[in-house]
This record gives C-alpha cells, structure tokens and sequence, in this order.
C-alpha cells in the first residue's frame, strides 16, 4: 500500500474541484462575477447604518409577514418588500397576497425540474449544481427573494408523505448534493431555504408529533445536512419545522437554534417558520425565530412576532437588541442577494438550456433495478430491429405531476407524459398500442379529478364526522385524498360527510360505481342521484351500486357523499376517455406485442404533502396488473413512477424494472432516452426499497404514531437499519444496473493516519469493462472496527461518480477527514474520532463491495 500525506488545504482545493469526476459537458454558465464581493464587503456597515434610522415598530415589523409570501418593506428608508416563493422543485405560481387562492396569472409556468429525489439518485454534484442553477435563476426571474427550498427531510419512513420532495435516506449523500444546490440558487441573487429544520418525519400530525431523539441520533442522522448548508453553502435561509422537538415547537427550540443553528454553527442568515406553526411570542422570540410566516389570523399584527411581541420589548419583557438581531439579518440577507444594488441579476425562465437541464437531470436519477436476459440478451435497452410492437400501460403512462403534492406544485410550462416520450422517441419505426388495464377492484375517483384542495395545494376532499345522523354535531374536520373511506373504529357507528369538486377531463356519460358496507348518499350539485339504505350496523354486507350521468369537461361538480356505517365504502367512475380495457382484451395485446411496458407507481393522490400513505403497496389493484402482463409476456418492462418505496410482490418474476421518480417536465423524453439506450442508466436508489413496510424500524419499533416519536433505531436509519437487523431488502440503498459492465479495483488509501489538519485520501481505479459508454458510481462505506459504542456496520462517507468509454479506466478519489471517523459522544457532548482499526469498503451499491481495505486511526495529537 502507498502511503504519502496530504496537506489538508490542497486536498481541499482538489476536493473542491475535483467532488465529481463526471466529464458531462456543463450545459449551463452560472452568471458571471460582478460587483458581487465588493458589495459583500461594505454588507455589515450598510445593515447597521440602516438599522439605526430604524424606529422599534419599523424593526418589528420584519419579524413576521405582510402577506402570503411577502415580507414588509419599509418605504421610509427604501427598504424594500421581500418576496418568497415555494419551491423545491420549480417555482409555484403566483399566489394571491392574501389568500391561499391563485393569483390567476397567465404567465406564471416555470421549468417543472425533477424531484429531489432524482438529484439524489444521480449521486451527482453537477446534477445539484445544475438544479440548483435552473431554479435560482427562474426564482430570479420571477422577482423572488427566498426560494423554499431544498427540502432535506430524511426518508426515515415510507408512509412519509413528504419523501418524494427531498433528497433520500442517508445523511452523507444529501449532505455532499445540498451543497452545490444551494451554492447555485444563490449564485443568482436569491435566497435559499433549506427545509424543514429539523425532524419532520412523518405528515401524521405533523404540527403536534413530538419528536424526541437522542442527541446523537439528531447529531450524527438528521442535523448533517443543515450542518453542511449554513457552514460550507452560507445558505441564508432555513425554515423551521411543524414538529414539536422535546415538547417545543422546533422554530423556538433553544437548543435547536440557539445552541446549535446560531450558536455552533453560526449561522447569519434568517430562520423562518414553516406556514401556520403553533408558536408563542416569548419562546420564539428569545429562541432565536427571526421570521413568522403563514400564520391564519385575520391581521397581521396579530401574528406571535408582530404586536405582542413590540408590546413585550416595550414593557421591557423583551431585550430590544432581540429585535435588532432578527431586522438586522433580514437586512443582510436582503444586501447580500443584491436587492440595493443596480446590477441585480434579472434571471431567465423556461429558457430551452433549461429544459435540456430537466431532461439531463431526469435521465441520470434514472435507476435500472433489475435488466435480466429473455432469451441471449436482456430485454434493455430496447432493440427496436426486434422490438417493432409495444404494448405502453399503467396508470403513469400518460400521466402529468406537475401541479399536486402539495405546496411543491408546479405549474408548469410543459410536460412531456412518458407516453409522449416513446413516440417521439420511436416515430414511426416502433407501433405503440395504448391501454388502461382495468383491476378487478373497484378504484376510487382518481385525484386528476379532484379540482379541490388541501390548503398546501394536494387535491383533496374534505371529510367531517358528525356526532349523530342528522349531522348537527360536527365532531371534526379533516381531509382525504380519495373518494374512499375506511373506519378505523370498526365498533363505533361513524356518520361521515365527504365533499370535493369534481372537475371531469372528458365531456360524456361518467358511470358512477360504489362498493359499500352501510347506508351510502350521494349528491352531485345538490341533487341526490345515489342512496342506499342498508342496515347500518350489517356487518359483511356488502352492496354494489351504479349510476350514469352526463358530465361537462372541465366544469366543476359538488360532490357530497353521505356514509353512515361502522366499515368502508369506495366511490369509483368509469371516465370516458380512459379506454379501460377487461383482463381478456389486455392479456391479449400483451401476448401479441413484442414487449410491454407497464408505467406504474405512484401519484400525488399517495405521495402528497400533509398525509402519510397507509401501506407501502401500489395503489388500485396494479400489483395484479403486474405479475398477469408479466406472466403473459416474458418481455414485460415494469417502471416505476414515485417518491418512496413500494412492495413489489412480483419482484422475482420481472425480467426488467426501472425507477424513475418524478421526473419533471421532461420526464417522458429521459424515460425514453434509458428505456431505448441513447442514455446508459447510471443512477442509483437513494433510499432502500423493502421488501415490506414490516421490515422498516419505525413499524418494527412501533415508533409511528401521532404523539411522539422517540426515534428508537436511533442512528440506525434506512440501510444501517438493514444491514444490523440482517434484513434482506427488495434492492438496497445505492443500487442501480447499468448496460455496461465496471470493475473497481486497486484502493488505496494515501496514510495511514490523519490529524485534525489532514485528510485521508482514498484512490480506486474503475473500469469500463462492456461495450458502452456509461457512467459509474463508487461508493464508499466505513466501519469502525473497535467502537466503543454501537455503530453500523456501513455508514456511507463518500462518492465518486465517473464517466468511461468502453475499455477505459480512470482513478476515482474520495477524502476522508476526521470528522468522517467520528460519531457523536454524548459523554463529551462533542465529535469523537476514537483511535483504532476501520475498514474501508469500496463497492457500487451498498450490497455489492469488491474493495476492502484496513485503516488504524492514531489517537489525535493534543
Ligand atoms: C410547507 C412548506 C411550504 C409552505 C409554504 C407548508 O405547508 O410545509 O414546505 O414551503 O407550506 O407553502
């Protein structure tokens, strides 16, 4: 082994320039430097010299919003209004000031870029950096001043109702991307919010769990990834969470933001809240809360940090330096995005580099599950001198997600369906044969139809449980997202009210169908056109009703449905326009075509802000769908759509699954670009896949409920979960095929030893050993050999993605510093780096490690 030491600042310029090895041409210029670290210099001075003309009222008046998405701007002294905007992927449109209804503007669609999720599976930091560049300067463009994202929760739980919009499980891989996303959002003069600080983990109460791990698990697990923004990205905007933190709402934690945001980590920027958070004056105030958004009082004096908290600085309740500090980062957020000065960037949106920005970020999340040979070959990528027919199902197959999931909602400029994609991919060389299999269970209304809202944008119907059947008595209010209602009390008589507008998408006779335990009503515009008097209390008695009606497209409809019972009942439609067809005709066309692809997964009717899913299956019957096409063709292509696993029971029959999350605008043209090849896949999952929701640790911990959650895996997250429990997943963290073959070889690690100052650098060699070009990922896990607390037998430390032609081989380098050695010491209340043996693991998925190597750390020199 050769060992040569490093200096610790040149590795961290070669780290800097070298963090991906990808070669891929850069397709987006960030905006040139301008007077930008001039202005940076005189920031301080300005801020203060404005302060001081500022009266207390006018300093208060920053500390909470004066619209929506506004913060107030103060006239007198040309401080201007700030703008905000969600959201992680692409910018909301234009919301009214002071509703949550939509501006109504017609010129508001941005670049729909792919989810987080996506960037997250490219394990690629120009991935980030180009995502992050797409939607500063979009924000930039539309006159934003904070941009609320990138969201970093992470995916500790599938039901998670929020995981599609961040960035995977593990802490080190959204760490090292956050990074780069951040960096380049503000590189256009607009504020990133990194979200939601710190523990939202769960949609299931989300404003009332109170999360209450350990010190290390929040250490070592959750807080990394905020860390790596406010100390290596100078991100200048986090936004607090919904979840109480030890009994605490975790905006006016103490330890959360006093300790640690502001006081470790030094952070200079604002920390607002999340929109509508059960907050008080004092705690928040004295806590270190600079920013009140989204709270639902009639007058914005009302909100915790307006009046009340001016009344407590006057009566001397409140220091007025607290005041001081919350306007005065306002301040400096607003000089250092150039809001004072004339050469501003303007931004640009929906620009074509854009679009191939989308397409190019789509194409590398992209993750090639499982490719095994039909025959002599695999049946990916598709060769179309064979392949001439294709058989294109599922319910993604011509499905658009842009505008739902919640407060993440895009409207956006175009989207290119995967349906869309393969025709234009295949023209006229390839027939494409398009059906809709129809489950032999009834499905509930689908949320395309769905024209009414959750608060947070996700299509939902409103439900109200009443105390008796003459609905006097409104027990609760909450919502739904299906035309489906399950009791959870099956003792209790429920009498249930469940009301949406319906927006249909074809004009035509919708046959309306309902399966139901118990008496069943329902209205359409106020007229009863379905009612069912069963005996309520009739256990297993199911009863099946039907009703036809004429529907105008794109007219709304109130629908109300009436359920008095103690058991279910599901609302479904045949829609014209969806084409289903029975099991026979499907089955059919499926033996018939030369492959088939089945675009499933999930939508945002299950992956949606404010609800955590039920169960981990893919809804509406298709598993069966599933495992009949696949049994009917051997050539049958599953691909998957979604932001959290999903069981899939027909696992060991498919011959070919791909994952492709929510691509985006042109997620269609990228499905297209890995299913034909013109892109050899290279992405990698970002979160394991189980095999069953049974399997994860907070079902197996019973740590997932509405009151509290105690984190009780501790650091033990996702795949470290797995791996200790000896748990075999369905496909691991970090796995993902490629149409070539690589070979790493040749680690070797530059020391034996690193001191505070040094860094380790570990080298490999990989080589492009098949016929294609394509990229590979080298991932690098560390065990500590002779921990003195329990640690995971793989914690992932480093990344290394590099592109190769066929035959070629390059080095790789990932840097260890001590800091990666480390765990957090709650007998110290510090990182500890303890001397003595690691190993080094090398491999291109968490459950495939071919290089190996020992490594005794030396006690650190005092
Ligand atoms: C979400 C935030 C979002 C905010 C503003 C909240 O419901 O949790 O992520 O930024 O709304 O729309």
């Amino acid at each position: 082994m050769n060992i040569i030491l490093i200096p610790f600042s040149l590795i961290l310029s070669i780290l800097l320039l070298s963090a991906c090895q990808n070669e891929s041409k850069k397709i987006i210029q960030e905006p040139p430097l301008k007077a930008k670290t001039e202005r940076l210099l005189t920031v301080e001075q300005d801020v203060s010299n404005l302060l001081a003309k500022m009266t207390l009222a006018e300093k208060v008046s920053l500390a909470h919003a004066s619209g929506k998405f506004h913060i107030n701007a103060i006239e007198r002294l040309n401080i201007p209004e700030m703008w905000l905007s969600d959201g992680p992927h692409g910018v909301r449109h234009q919301i009214e000031r002071h509703t949550w209804k939509s501006a109504g503007w017609t010129d508001d669609q941005a670049t729909y870029l792919p989810h987080l999720t996506s960037v997250a599976a490219s394990w690629n930091v120009e991935m980030a950096r180009l995502h992050g560049q797409v939607l500063g300067a979009e924000a930039r463009e539309r006159k934003k001043d904070f941009i609320l994202g990138p969201g970093v929760n992470l995916a500790r739980l599938p039901l998670y109702g929020r995981n599609f919009e961040y960035m995977g499980e593990d802490p080190v891989l959204a760490a090292k991307l956050v990074v780069p996303q951040i960096k380049a959002i503000q590189k256009n003069d607009v504020a990133a919010t990194i979200k939601h600080y710190a523990l939202n983990t769960q949609e299931l109460n989300r404003i009332g769990v109170n999360a209450k791990p350990t010190e290390r698990t929040l250490r070592e697990v959750y807080l990394p990834v905020f860390e790596a923004a406010v100390k290596e990205a100078g991100v200048l905007g986090v936004m607090g969470s919904y979840n109480q933190y030890y009994g605490t709402n975790a905006n006016q934690s103490k330890h959360l933001v006093m300790d640690i945001l502001k006081g470790e980590w030094g952070f200079q920027g604002v920390l607002l809240t999340d929109w509508n958070v059960d907050i008080n004056t004092y705690d928040a105030a004295m806590n270190g809360l600079d920013l009140e958004m989204g709270t639902e009082v009639d007058d914005y004096q009302d909100y915790f940090l307006a009046k009340p908290f001016l009344t407590m600085i006057e009566d001397g309740k409140i220091p007025s330096s607290v005041a001081d500090d919350k306007a005065r980062r306002i301040l400096r957020v607003q000089h250092i995005i150039g809001m004072y000065d004339q050469n501003r960037h303007l931004g640009v949106r929906n620009t074509v580099e854009h679009q191939a920005a989308a397409r190019k970020i789509a194409a590398e999340g992209i993750v090639l599950l499982k490719n095994e040979p039909v025959g002599s070959k695999p049946i990916l990528p598709l060769d179309t001198n064979i392949i001439k027919n294709i058989l294109v199902l599922g319910p993604n197959a011509d499905k658009k997600h842009g505008t739902g999931g919640g407060s993440s909602e895009v409207k956006s400029f175009y989207e290119i369906t995967p349906l869309a994609g393969l025709k234009a991919k295949f023209g006229d060389a390839v027939n494409i044969q398009v059906m809709r299999a129809k489950s032999s269970a009834l499905s509930p209304i689908a949320s395309d139809y769905v024209a009414s809202r959750h608060w947070t944008g996700t299509p939902a119907w409103n439900i109200s449980y009443f105390a008796e059947p003459a609905r006097k008595t409104l027990l609760e209010e909450s919502w739904i997202v299906d035309s489906q209602y399950k009791s959870t009390q099956p003792e209790t008589v429920q009498y249930i009210t469940m009301a949406a507008k319906i927006k249909p998408l074809a004009a035509g006779l919708h046959h309306l169908n309902v399966k139901v335990e118990g008496d069943f009503q329902l209205k359409i515009n106020n007229k009863v056109v379905i009612s069912s008097q069963a005996n309520v209390r009739q256990v297993g008695k199911e009863i099946t009703l039907h009703y036809a009606i004429k529907l105008n497209e794109n007219e709304d409809y109130a629908f109300e449905v009436q359920y008095n019972g103690h058991e279910y009942f599901t609302l479904g439609w045949d829609a014209p326009g969806e084409f289903f067809a029975d099991e026979a005709e499907y089955i059919a066309a499926a033996k018939k075509a030369d492959a088939v692809i089945y675009f499933g997964g999930l939508s945002h009717g299950d992956d949606r802000e404010s609800i955590d899913r039920l169960n981990m299956k893919l809804p509406n019957s298709q598993d069966e769908i599933i495992a009949k096409l696949i049994k009917a063709n051997e050539k049958t292509i599953v691909f998957l759509v979604a932001g959290s696993a999903v069981e899939m029971p027909w696992v060991a029959q498919a011959n070919a699954i791909v994952w492709g999350w929510y691509g985006g605008m042109e997620a269609g043209h990228a499905f297209a670009d890995v299913l034909t090849g013109t892109v050899n896949p290279s992405g990698k999952m970002p979160i394991t896949l189980p095999a069953k929701l049974a399997d994860t640790a907070p079902i197996v911990l019973n740590d997932y409920n509405a009151e509290e959650s105690l984190y009780s895996e501790g650091v033990f997250i996702g795949y470290r979960w797995f791996e200790q429990q000896k748990i075999k997943p369905l496909f691991s963290f970090g796995h993902g095929l490629s149409y070539t073959n690589f070979e790493i070889s040749g680690l070797e690690l530059s020391a034996n030893n690193v001191s505070d100052d040094e860094t380790l650098l570990v080298t490999a060699k990989v080589k492009n050993t098949g016929a294609r070009a394509g990229a590979e990922v080298v991932e690098l896990y560390l065990r500590d050999v002779e921990a003195s607390v329990l640690r995971p037998n793989k914690e992932l430390k480093g990344f290394a993605k590099v592109m190769l032609q066929p035959g070629e081989t390059k080095t790789v380098s990932i840097h260890l510093n001590r800091r990666d050695f480390s765990f957090w010491d709650e007998s110290s209340n510090n990182w500890l780096a303890e001397a003595g043996e690691f190993e080094i693991m090398l491999g291109n998925s968490l459950d495939n490690i071919s290089q190996r190597a020992k490594f005794t750390l030396q006690p650190a020199q005092l």
